[in-house]
């Protein structure tokens, strides 16, 4: 592709949840190389007006940008929820009209009609993308006979983010959450977890729902989009380098960093700090 040099593909969330997508990404196409930024000393996204999630958005996409990524994909669906399209729309033309920006939520709900039976769904997910009403209204667009309910879980990003996950603290508002959306709609027999923090409370997520109702996870639905929109796009394809390397970058201390991300995708990660 024209004016373009072939560069990493940039991974961005507002944390650690980012990370989710990405080890499923590289289970599948370990041949690429990626950088992972992740806005931990901003964290979380979830509660912050459109605007600001637009603003931190739009510097992480730059600073990707700046480090030779062609391809970003917004690991994070408040940032899909809130500053994808007008960053496709308005800025991608002005910086480079050649670079891509993709977003979670569009392939998630593209693969929603494949699991619920009572065609009654839960979607988790944070206070932002439940205001946005993004799985309602474009899942109403795909599959109008399944019947969504949305549910915003203020307290299990800061849960995730402050390392606490494990911990029996967090049963109380895991089980809330749950107990409230379940008993809001009782046909419910499949939840989406619409934040990619939150496979990372999946044993806890387990331990407070019926063993009948299905949780659907994000990591591998996107990682197939992505494989899919690669062979789609033997453009963009091309300008993806191949090395098989992983680069970390996080806006806040790198040492917690590294530790709690080596504990999520059970390698050892040695992060560097940038200044977003
Ligand atoms: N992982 C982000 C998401 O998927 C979390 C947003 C936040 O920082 O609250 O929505």
């Amino acid at each position: 592709m024209r004016n373009l040099h072939p560069g990493p593909i940039g991974v961005f969330d507002s944390g650690y949840g980012g990370l989710t997508i990405l080890k499923e990404i590289k289970e599948r196409l370990p041949e690429y190389d990626y950088l992972y930024l992740g806005d931990n000393a901003r964290a979380p996204y979830g509660e912050r007006s459109f605007d600001v999630v637009y603003d931190f958005t739009l510097q992480a996409v730059r600073l990707l940008f700046e480090r030779g990524c062609n391809l970003v994909i917004l690991a994070c669906n408040t940032a899909s929820a809130k500053a994808l399209r007008t960053i496709q729309q308005n800025d991608l033309p002005a910086i480079n009209p050649d670079k891509r920006v993709l977003g979670v939520i569009i392939p998630t709900v593209e693969a929603i009609g494949n699991f619920s039976k009572s065609d009654h769904v839960g979607v988790l997910a944070t206070p932002g993308t439940v205001k946005s009403h993004s799985y309602l209204i474009e899942s109403a667009k795909l599959f109008p006979n399944i019947v969504v309910t949305e549910k915003a879980c203020p307290m299990w990003v800061p849960i995730v983010e402050n390392g606490e996950a494990e911990n029996p603290g967090a049963d109380y508002f895991v089980n809330k959450y749950l107990s409230e959306i379940l008993s809001s709609d009782p046909n419910i027999d499949t939840l989406l977890l619409g934040c990619t923090h939150y496979p990372i409370l999946i044993n806890k997520i387990r331990q407070f729902i019926p063993k009948d109702v299905k949780i659907v996870t994000q990591g591998k639905i996107v990682s197939e989009s992505l494989k899919d929109y690669l062979l789609r796009h033997p453009e963009m394809e091309e300008v993806c380098s191949k090395s098989g390397n992983t680069e970390f970058l996080t806006s806040e201390n790198p040492e917690k960093f590294n530790t709690l991300a080596s504990l999520f995708l059970n390698e050892q990660i040695h992060a560097s700090r940038v200044n977003l």
